[in-house]
């Protein structure tokens, strides 16, 4: 009699076991159960949302101090004129002017970032300067002739009198393909202006 019970009870589990299986087949078409789905889908906060986590209230944390934005390396220099003369004696471009894929970039940089207020051959006639904005000198002229590659990397890099500072919009590297496009529209400055006299 006792053994009839088991074999029952037995039969009976036998059937969960074999229902369970059949109904909870998985699917593997679909996600798995997710058991405690807080852990899966963290609850996000929007970029300037405010936040009670933080000290100041605010999502977005400002980087610390002394910071240094990816790509950007820092440069010891200060945004003087004393620093972008020591500039152009320390630092030499690290693209050579024969690099035809350096120049290419260098003149759409120009284009983009110099044009506006240089002009497309550099003589200072962009449209911002003809709109008001304080005319920049030529930059074909004798007086950024003769400065040193690595001044001119530093007045993109620092700006210079009304002209700001580029460093946050261009990395280091296109800051130096930029000076190529500036060297090579003086020499084409040069070779005009050495044709136009020769009879
Ligand atoms: C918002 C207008 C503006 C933009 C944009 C601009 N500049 Fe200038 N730039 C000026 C002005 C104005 C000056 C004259 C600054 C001064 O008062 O000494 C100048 C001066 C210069 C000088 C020094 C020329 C000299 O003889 O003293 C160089 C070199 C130069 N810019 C290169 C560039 C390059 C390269 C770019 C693009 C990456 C650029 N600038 C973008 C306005 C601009």
């Amino acid at each position: 009699m006792k053994r009839t019970l088991l074999n029952i009870v037995l039969a009976g589990i036998l059937a969960a076991l074999v229902a369970v299986n059949w109904i909870g087949a998985r699917d593997y078409r679909q996600p798995n159960y997710e058991f405690i789905p807080n852990m899966v889908h963290s609850v996000p906060s929007d970029t300037f949302a405010p936040n009670a986590n933080f000290a100041d209230g605010k999502t977005m944390q400002a980087p610390p101090p002394g910071t240094i934005p990816y790509g950007m390396p820092a440069l010891p220099y200060r945004a003087t004129t004393q620093d972008a003369v020591r500039a152009g004696i320390e630092l030499a471009n690290p693209f050579s002017a024969t690099n035809s894929v350096a120049l290419d970039r260098g003149a759409v940089l120009f284009q983009r970032f110099c044009l506006p207020c240089h002009g497309a051959t550099g003589a200072g006639d962009g449209p911002v300067a003809k709109r008001g904005f304080p005319p920049p000198p030529s930059l074909t002229a004798d007086h950024a002739r003769q400065m040193k590659d690595g001044q001119l990397f530093h007045i993109i890099t620092y700006g210079q009198g009304n002209m700001p500072a580029h460093a946050a919009q261009i990395s280091a590297d296109d800051r130096w393909r930029a000076v190529l496009r500036v060297r090579q529209l003086q020499e084409r400055a040069a070779a005009a202006a050495t044709t136009a006299k020769t009879p």
